[in-house]
């Protein structure tokens, strides 16, 4: 099983950026977090950052017949982006979103995601381990395919 975990604008600032709200912990943690629950779950990962909305839609769109599911935390495009919602749409790869923080406890304009019409799941509220959460969601999902 290969996945794509997919990291938004302003994601490499894990750590220093509101460390209230997002952690102290550092992108590099997040991405060597990330490595550590593939490899016991035997998931292949690649794993991919970008502050700009068009390479994460090239991202997505690479993942077609190269993937088997794709881990997206959108962060800020999340609550803007209907070009990453047809992306996910196009690919119709599997996807659960992921959101560091609880944005359901947040400001209002943080409650709509566009990708989360594209996506199986939400995960939100629980920090790195949401990422692991979502690769599990995604793998029961790909079995049952798989298994069907
Ligand atoms: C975020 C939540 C978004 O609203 C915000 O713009 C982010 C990070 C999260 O992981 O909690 O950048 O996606």
């Amino acid at each position: 099983m290969k996945l794509l975990f997919l990291n938004g604008p302003n994601l490499n600032m894990l750590g220093i950026r509101e460390p209230d709200i997002y952690g102290k912990q550092t992108y590099a943690a997040l991405e060597e977090y990330i490595r550590s629950f593939c490899g016991e779950l035997e998931i292949e990962c690649e794993i991919f950052q970008s502050n700009h909305e068009g390479a994460l839609v090239d991202a997505i769109q690479g993942a077609y017949r190269k993937f088997d599911g794709i881990v997206i935390n959108p962060a800020a495009y999340t609550h803007t982006s209907v070009a990453l919602l047809d992306a996910l749409k196009a690919v119709g790869l599997p996807a659960v979103e992921v959101h560091l923080s609880d944005v359901s406890k947040r400001e209002d304009f943080r409650q709509v995601s566009y990708v989360r019409l594209a996506c199986c799941k939400t995960i939100a509220g629980h920090g790195f381990e949401g990422y692991r959460m979502a690769a599990e969601c995604l793998s029961a999902i790909l079995d049952g395919i798989i298994n069907d």
